[in-house]
């Protein structure tokens, strides 16, 4: 691992800065659960909640007896106070189509998307809907549709292959589908159609809504129905009233990877998750009435969710959102966008930002940026270097730049520089200091907490608003996966290191989730995905460093009897990983053993084919691998590196 430089402070010329003393005197005060009840009053209630938090550990309950409604939040609000005609959202296509949205214009179509799902299709309360779609205006306005009649929404990123897609559907129980046509990538047309059917084939639905990105290229089948023609007999005017549902309502169910088996359903609430959002927008991104917000991610993940759709929304910003990749039609069109709309407060990912570094400054500079007020990234650990480029390049040293740290479960973000609370010095690669309300620690695998400066398991000690209700249909799995490690504490599967001032690294996984350009995956699913493959006998996967994704995984494989090892077969292995889960999850290689390390009780010792792999000496294996002989461990290494020779 590369040195942190953990004493390097960084202090943003026309920022006031507090010490980190006074930061940690101040945050000590919001540790209380008044603090978020009080936090809580801000938002606009039917019902103000009188409670904080309640409930059976770690089955925690937020604001209990208050009644909201999140559509109701992120419009009829700004609809009626005022901001009818501000522009909600600025879309721009990857061929330079642009659509402008007002806040009124949205509050419309909400209206009658809602009017339609309940009339037409029946939809109410505590129904399950998938969504899949690309990222078009339309997206957030079905997500605001649903909430707004209590209907529970997953979304599944599109991107994700046909099979995906119908695990989600099955494991939410959801009644309909809603897509689009397509998207432009890289100037091609990317058809969701094909997709689309496998997955109802698999996953049978009462039937499949389809808005239109390519001019309508979809075939119709019996059960599919297409947007206009959905919406063509509602009236434009129409209201629907938001239902107030109860704060611990679900209002969503996102999947998410973990360690062994299928995606897990986090399912997060409305009101602690609103509250948290609502807290975030001002502490982390200092959001003003007259901000140009752009979270640079897909709202297929939990960061467009939350910083896309509910969090900006609920504060009447002005948003942009782009259909494209950064680097395509040329590494600039992301400076050139933000310059278009003169955006000043800017979200992306350290995978964004390794990748546009490697070209030429040229194509920043060129830009005029100086409407920018605040940087952050997410999604992964952002190296020092990659930090500077965006500090010194982007911000032209004028912006506080964080690396906000949290996960789908969390609902927002939990550790960050807080330049819309109190802002502490930069640190080039640190999160920061939790936000406040949130408690962390790091610990050692006993439980205790670790000294300063060494690493440990990162640990969230006290519940919060946005944590979340549960595992989808599996309270067991959710007590199991996050609880139990260290009893009553979240634990978030990451490593981290507190420095000297308590500023906190997180280091990233201690699991086997792996986490390519910033997108989370589990080993076992792209081992599942591979066995699929006739030739495959078993198969390993492992993470190894990658310059630009930060992670990539390389696959293991043993093939049946029978068969034998050749590039075209390493090629349909990973052709197969393709179709079967995600492109993102395609081996970088593939390579062929006879067989796999294990240990005595047949656990596949990933750190060791890993080592391997990277050409690292097997070092000190004392505490390698549990319930494996030094011997064994030894033999197995020696075996595979011939094999790898
Ligand atoms: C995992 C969660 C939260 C939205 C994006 C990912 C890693 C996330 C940071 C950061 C270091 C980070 C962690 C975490 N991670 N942000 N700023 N610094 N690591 O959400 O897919 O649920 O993944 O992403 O390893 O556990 P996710």
């Amino acid at each position: 691992m590369q040195a942190l430089p953990f004493k390097e402070y960084v202090k943003v010329e026309g920022w006031d800065f507090v010490d980190p003393s006074e930061y940690l005197r101040e945050h000590a005060k919001t540790l209380t659960p008044e603090f978020w009840l009080q936090v809580a009053q801000e938002l606009d209630w039917f019902v103000k909640p009188t409670r904080s938090i309640e409930g059976e550990p770690p089955f925690y309950r937020w604001f209990r007896d208050g009644r909201l409604n999140m559509s109701y939040l992120c419009l009829d609000r700004h609809v009626r106070g005022g901001k009818r005609h501000k522009v909600a959202l600025f879309w721009l296509g990857e061929d330079g189509t642009e659509r402008v949205l007002t806040y009124g214009q949205y509050y419309r179509l909400v209206n009658r998307l809602a009017y339609a799902f309940s009339h037409k299709w029946g939809l109410k309360k505590g129904d399950r809907v998938a969504i899949y779609m690309p990222m078009i205006p339309e997206l957030p306005a079905v997500m605001l549709a649903l909430a707004r009649i209590g209907v529970i929404f997953s979304v599944v990123f599109s991107g994700f292959s046909a099979n995906a897609l119908a695990d989600r559907i099955k494991d939410s129980g959801a009644r309909y589908l809603i897509t689009a046509d397509g998207y432009l990538r890289r100037g091609k047309r990317i058809l969701l159609q094909e997709n689309v059917r496998k997955a109802i084939a698999q996953s049978p639905v009462e039937g499949v809504l389809v808005f239109e990105r390519l001019g309508g290229e979809w075939e119709r089948g019996e059960r599919d129905v297409m947007a206009d023609d959905f919406l063509a007999d509602v009236p434009a005017n129409v209201h629907v009233e938001p239902i107030p549902v109860e704060s611990d309502h679900p209002l969503f169910i996102l999947y998410t990877s973990g360690t062994t088996g299928k995606p897990k359903g986090i399912v997060h609430d409305t009101g602690g998750y609103a509250v948290l959002l609502h807290a975030t927008m001002d502490w982390v991104f200092d959001a003003r009435e007259e901000d140009v917000y752009w979270c640079a991610a897909d709202i297929g993940w939990i960061t467009g969710h939350s910083y896309i759709v509910f969090g900006p929304f609920m504060k009447a910003l002005t948003s942009v959102m782009y259909e494209g990749v950064p680097n395509w039609p040329d590494p600039g069109i992301w400076w050139s966008i933000a310059e278009r709309y003169g955006v000043s407060i800017f979200y992306t990912s350290p995978t964004a930002i390794r990748l546009l570094m490697r070209y030429s400054d040229e194509y920043v500079e060129r830009y005029d940026l100086s409407t920018l007020r605040i940087l952050h990234s997410v999604g992964e650990p952002i190296n020092p270097e990659a930090w500077w480029w965006f500090y010194e390049k982007v911000g032209r040293r004028r912006c506080p730049v964080g690396s906000t740290w949290w996960m789908t479960e969390t609902g927002g973000v939990m550790v960050s520089h807080t330049p819309g609370w109190k802002l502490v010095p930069l640190k080039p690669g640190t999160n920061g200091y939790p936000i406040p309300g949130v408690n962390v620690a790091v610990y050692r695998a006993d439980g205790s907490e670790a000294p300063r400066g060494e690493r440990g398991y990162f640990t969230i000690t006290t519940p919060w608003p946005g944590m979340p209700l549960t595992i989808w249909g599996d309270d067991e799995r959710y007590v199991k996966t996050y609880w139990q490690k260290f009893p009553g504490k979240f634990y978030t599967g990451d490593y981290a290191i507190m420095d000297d001032d308590g500023y906190v690294w997180v280091l990233g996984r201690a699991d086997e989730v792996m986490n390519v350009a910033g997108h989370r995956l589990g080993t076992y699913e792209i081992e599942s995905a591979i066995v699929e493959h006739e030739a495959v006998s078993e198969a390993a996967v492992v993470g190894v460093p990658d310059e630009v994704k930060g992670e990539v995984p390389v696959a293991f494989v043993v093939l049946k009897e029978g068969y034998t090892p050749s590039e075209e077969l390493k090629e349909e292995i990973k052709r197969t990983v393709r179709e079967i889960l995600s492109p993102i999850a395609t081996p970088k290689e593939v390579v062929f053993v006879s067989k796999l390390p294990k240990t005595r009780s047949g656990k596949i010792m990933r750190r060791l084919l890993r080592a391997v792999f990277l050409g690292q000496p097997l070092g000190d294996v004392t505490t390698l691998e549990d319930e494996a002989s030094v011997e064994e461990i030894k033999r197995a290494y020696e075996q595979l590196k011939g094999e790898m020779a």
